[in-house]
């Protein structure tokens, strides 16, 4: 199985995700065991999964809160994403690291309660420039995934994203990528046993038509999560292309 997912972030308006949705759609012709996953903000759930859902195309959201309901001002529960239409939820990108101070241990009860919920948890996991160039790539990735035995096997998809790639147009290079793929297949086996090895992982982190193909022939790299270049349907719709001709 192949996968492609749009993280759309904090960028378009309802009338800009409509356009995106025509046109996407417009050419899109699902093909093989390659999944569509499209993430936006909040306001536009609904409007997207109005417009894809006869396409077969998942829809995420980008974050959620582990409370089912309550006083957190601000916050979107499960339940609700889940109500919105979402078939699933990114958990741990680096940006809500970075900004909202997500943790490993904030992150536990949002997989738990994303299962819960019948969300699928796509959780990101990555270094920082600083961190590769010392050295601690690898040990870093694995105090990320630290938390897999805590939520235990279930559904689950993995996003590398070196945060040095996000948004920068420095892919990391193949050898990097297939370096750090078999790593964090390794360690997701180690943790999860058997079921481990059907937990797909996606590279994520400037990501385009021109350098996805590549990265589609690395073992364990069973997609892209794509950040700018999802936001333009042209793009987007050669990068799942790419992954049903892969
Ligand atoms: P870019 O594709 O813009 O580098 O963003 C990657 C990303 O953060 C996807 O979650």
């Amino acid at each position: 199985m192949k996968i492609v997912v749009a993280n759309w972030k904090m960028n378009l308006l309802r009338k800009d995700a409509a356009a995106f949705c025509e046109a996407f759609l417009k050419a899109y012709k699902p093909k093989g065991r390659v999944e569509v996953g499209i993430a936006p903000s909040f306001p536009l759930i609904r409007a997207v999964k109005n417009r894809v859902a006869t396409s077969g195309a998942k829809v995420f959201a980008q974050n959620g809160h582990a409370e089912a309901k309550g006083a957190f001002t601000g916050e979107v529960s499960m339940p609700q994403i889940q109500d919105s239409g979402c078939d699933g939820v990114i958990l741990g990108h680096s940006e809500c690291r970075q900004y909202n101070g997500e943790t490993e241990a904030t992150l536990v009860p949002k997989i738990r309660a994303a299962r819960e919920n019948e969300l699928l948890p796509l959780l990101c996991i990555g270094e920082t420039l600083a961190q590769r160039e010392a050295n601690q790539t690898l040990e870093v990735l694995r105090q990320q995934l630290s938390i897999l035995p805590e939520v235990g096997a279930g559904p689950l998809w993995l996003a590398y994203e070196p945060v040095w790639a996000i948004g920068t147009g420095k892919v990391a290079t193949p050898e990097q990528v297939r370096e750090v793929h078999a790593f964090i297949r390794e360690e997701v086996v180690r943790l999860l046993g058997e079921a481990g090895k059907e937990v797909p992982i996606l590279y994520g982190g400037s990501v385009t038509p021109d350098n996805f193909e590549e990265l589609l022939t690395i073992p364990d790299v069973a997609g892209g999560l794509v950040g700018g270049a999802s936001l333009v349907p042209e793009k987007f719709l050669k990068l799942v292309q790419q992954a049903q001709a892969s």
